[in-house]
């Protein structure tokens, strides 16, 4: 164990994730193996800002790993964006005798673990978004549950919009990214994907679902991704465009609750002791993220520069294929 490195904070911050829990979990217990002491800081870094804090122990993170939602809550915080608030998270793990902090969140969060690191107090990012949009990692921890409980709802409207011969038009998070919609839309075999990403006109869409039609499928489903917006709208316009009487659902915060899959709590559990060993060496201003399924680390300003690119092979093959 380094010198230095005595006692590390874990917060949780931005969004929530499922699988938040279990990062928390490997954080707490893999610090505890290797002999360091663990505060669990609330709020994100209101809680570091405030001092609402509490000490970690093996059991106080028994349970946690199949649950939703983040046991330490999360919040943004806007005063962690300028440098009075860097400065009174720096005072407080002075002094609170934090030596690092792991931070698990989005882009935004690790911008403050970087403002944090610059000031000496290592800090260690785990992407937790649903979104998947962290452009150093290929993965970020939610981004499987969320896609699954999508699709558990979307298979759902699809037996309401098949009785009917409806089109069921289904508006899915992932903020500005459409990695979400991309492989909801494959999984439930859309019959049209709008992301931000790939231009599309209404036209085409209710070209795609006509030319469907004359094959004899008689109802559809069109994913859509939150950054394109209007369901509602577009639902008139298929309506309008192609006679199938169309409805908008919007699957909204419920994708980011449940119970983690395997998956997010395998990852979240490697990101953690990951995340773990680097503050153990005294090593922060790191983001953990997962690059040809390998876990490795990067400089957070390198990684907040990084472009992540949409998987456009992928949404052609899906458009092949949803004919
Ligand atoms: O980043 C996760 C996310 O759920 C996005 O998909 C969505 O755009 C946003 O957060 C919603 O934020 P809020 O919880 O503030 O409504």
């Amino acid at each position: 164990m380094s010198d230095k490195v005595k006692t590390i904070g874990v917060l949780t911050s931005g969004g929530d994730a499922p699988g938040m829990n279990a990062a928390v979990r490997a954080v707490v217990r893999s610090a505890i193996y290797h002999g360091m002491n663990v505060i669990g800081i609330k709020k994100g870094y209101n809680g570091l800002i405030n001092g609402d804090m509490e000490q970690m122990s093996l059991r106080s993170v028994s349970e946690i790993i199949h649950k939703g939602g983040t046991v330490l809550y999360t919040a943004r915080c806007e005063e962690f964006r300028y440098d009075e608030g860097i400065e009174k998270g720096k005072q407080s793990c002075l002094d609170n005798g934090i030596d690092g902090i792991v931070v698990i969140g989005g882009d935004g969060s690790f911008r403050g673990a970087r403002d944090l690191s610059l000031k000496g107090i290592p800090c260690v990012g785990i992407p937790g978004t649903i979104d998947n949009d962290i452009s150093s990692t290929e993965y970020t921890v939610g981004y499987d549950t969320a896609m699954n409980t999508a699709i558990d709802m979307i298979d759902k409207l699809r037996d309401t919009s098949q009785s009917h011969d409806r089109c069921s038009v289904v508006e899915v998070m992932g903020r500005h990214a459409g990695h979400i919609a991309l492989n909801a839309g494959i999984a439930c075999g859309a019959t049209a994907i709008l992301v931000e990403e790939v231009p599309y006109s209404m036209e085409e869409v209710a070209q795609r679902i006509n030319n469907t039609m004359k094959t004899g499928k008689h109802h559809f489903i069109v994913v859509v991704s939150e950054g394109v917006g209007h369901v509602d709208e577009i639902a008139k316009e298929i309506e309008e465009l192609t006679g199938v009487e169309s409805r908008a659902t919007v699957l909204g915060h419920v994708q980011r609750g449940g119970s983690p899959t395997v998956r997010d709590r395998v990852v979240a559990s490697e990101m953690g002791c990951y995340a773990v060993g680097l503050l153990e060496k005294g090593i922060g201003n790191r983001v953990v993220a997962m690059q040809n399924g390998r876990i490795t680390d990067f400089d957070i300003l390198e990684a907040l520069n990084m472009k992540k690119e949409f998987d456009h092979n992928l949404y052609k093959m899906a458009m092949e294929i949803s004919i």
